[in-house]
């Protein structure tokens, strides 16, 4: 583990901020590191910033994050990592889909692929306007964007998904990226499948150790460690995998349904 002050703090939407570290990070886009805050907890969260100075982009609503968000310029975390498996830019044409702060590995993601000579749509949504991360982050780095709200309080009222069934319809997309709740996942996997897109998908289970050894992030009936195998998994390696949009465990191993 790294100790590392915060260098940067910046305000993205109402419960969101950015904290770039004093790290130079050599990490892809859908890896994560776990971030200790002494005396509170250690928590994985994936790089917004996967090179040049490390950030992570953090939505402060539990404990932890909370207390991740009461930290100041200047203030000393523990990070390890940047482990997992990140996304891999494949094909030509790319549809991205961000929910909430899932919308943060999408970013840098777009950035590479549009740098590579990649075309890449977006579709970034949220419960409400003041909710979305990112949208002029992706939209300056040359991507087509859409945006839903929920509550229509910015672009098209409705879901993430509303939107990617009228893309599909229209477009060719040859490799589709998704973050964000796991039902909005797993609607927008049924969507992909019945086109036969592939589609990588980044998954958030209760991690402990981050590293692939205690198993707790392991998917039934798979084997498969989201630590480890993932973050990123394809819709292929998702097949083997029966909780998949069903249920999660909590830190002591109950399943919790979504
Ligand atoms: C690979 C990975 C990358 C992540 N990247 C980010 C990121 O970029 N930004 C970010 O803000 N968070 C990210 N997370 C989530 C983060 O690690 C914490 O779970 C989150 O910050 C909540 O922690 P908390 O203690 O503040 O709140 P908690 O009290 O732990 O949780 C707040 C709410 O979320 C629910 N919850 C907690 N853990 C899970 C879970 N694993 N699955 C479903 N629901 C859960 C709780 O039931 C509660 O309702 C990531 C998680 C993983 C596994
Ligand atoms: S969190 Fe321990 S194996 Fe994944």
């Amino acid at each position: 583990m790294q100790v590392t002050k915060i260098t940067e703090i910046i305000k993205e939407a109402e419960k969101v901020k950015t904290f770039k570290f004093d790290l130079e990070a050599k990490g892809k886009p859908g890896q994560f590191v776990m971030v200790w805050v002494p005396g509170v907890d250690e928590k994985p969260m994936s790089l917004s910033y996967p090179t040049g100075k490390m950030g992570i982009t953090v939505l402060l609503e539990g404990p932890f994050s909370k207390q991740l968000g009461r930290l100041n310029v200047g203030d000393r975390v523990g990070i390890r990592g940047p482990y997992g498996r990140g996304f891999r830019v494949a094909g030509s044409n790319l549809l991205l889909v961000g929910g909430g702060v899932g919308t943060a590995p999408l970013a840098p993601l777009a950035e590479k692929a549009i740098s590579k000579g990649k075309k890449v749509t977006a579709v970034i949504g949220a419960k409400t306007r003041n909710e979305l991360v990112f949208v002029e982050r992706i939209r300056n780095a040359g991507a087509r964007v859409f945006v839903t709200t929920d509550d229509g309080s910015e672009g098209s009222r409705g879901f993430t998904t509303d939107k990617t069934r009228e893309l599909l319809e229209e477009g060719s997309f040859d490799q589709c990226y998704v973050c964000g709740p796991e039902i909005m996942m797993f609607k927008l996997l049924e969507q992909t499948k019945a086109r036969g897109i592939p589609t990588q998908l980044s998954l958030v289970r209760y991690f402990k150790c981050g590293i692939g050894v205690c198993g707790h992030c392991a998917l039934d009936y798979s084997g498969i460690r989201v630590c480890r195998e993932g973050p990123v998994l394809s819709d292929n390696e998702l097949e083997e995998v029966s909780e998949f949009g069903r249920y999660w465990r909590s830190p002591s191993g109950v399943k919790i349904y979504f």
